[in-house]
């Protein structure tokens, strides 16, 4: 008999044969032509909180991991500054194939691999999603009936919104992309500030 964590853990494992056989997409040629690895999510499937980035860069789709780069030691540190570790939550993004020169994900694009989040979301019915950057903003607030609240990044960061889905409520908190604490630390201190609502 399969216990409900491993019944989690066996849906996830057909979302993501699903995306390694994801043949449609343009990226999936770019990614086999480059010898690069989708990068599905990884963290606990039990997760409160998930993490929702753009997509992976170059070092992710060598590994296969998220946000294992730079822009992920920034995480890390800030996700350490609140006292959560990676194990803690789930990390994932919208778009699972790297963009050639890590360039932004496309509408189309984020169209073409959004089934496999909104998958992941269902599964794994996480209470709090805090999204990574304006894109994952963007199609989250849309997904769980949000758009009327949109605003510009700058003016949601931090903020936390509340949707009804279909298992239950969702505390949406949009924050900046840690790339932009990288080169910046005004920016860094307002990343650690708005990530103190995680702990909350
Ligand atoms: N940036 C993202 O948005 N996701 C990653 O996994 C890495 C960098």
């Amino acid at each position: 008999m399969l216990n409900s964590e491993d019944k989690i853990k066996l849906l996830l494992r057909e979302v993501n044969n699903d995306l390694l056989n994801f043949k449609k997409s343009p990226l999936y040629k770019y990614r086999i032509e480059n010898k690069n690895l989708p990068v599905f999510g990884e963290g606990s499937c039990r997760a409160r909180i998930m993490f929702i980035g753009e997509a992976p860069g170059k070092k992710e789709s060598q590994t296969g991991r998220p946000f294992c780069g730079a822009s992920g030691k920034m995480l890390d540190v800030l996700l350490e500054s609140v006292g959560l570790k990676r194990e803690d939550v789930y990390i994932t993004n919208i778009v699972k194939d790297r963009p050639p020169e890590n360039r932004d994900p496309s509408k189309e694009e984020i169209e073409m691999y959004s089934s496999f989040l909104d998958r992941q979301i269902k599964i794994i019915q996480p209470k709090i999603i805090a999204t990574l950057g304006r894109f994952s903003m963007n199609y989250i607030m849309r997904h769980f009936g949000l758009e009327d609240e949109i605003e510009i990044i700058s003016k949601a960061h931090g903020k936390s919104y509340e949707a009804k889905f279909s298992y239950g409520k969702v505390k949406i908190i949009p924050l900046y992309h840690p790339a932009v604490a990288l080169y910046n630390g005004g920016m860094r201190k307002v990343l650690k500030k708005d990530f103190k609502i995680l702990a909350e």
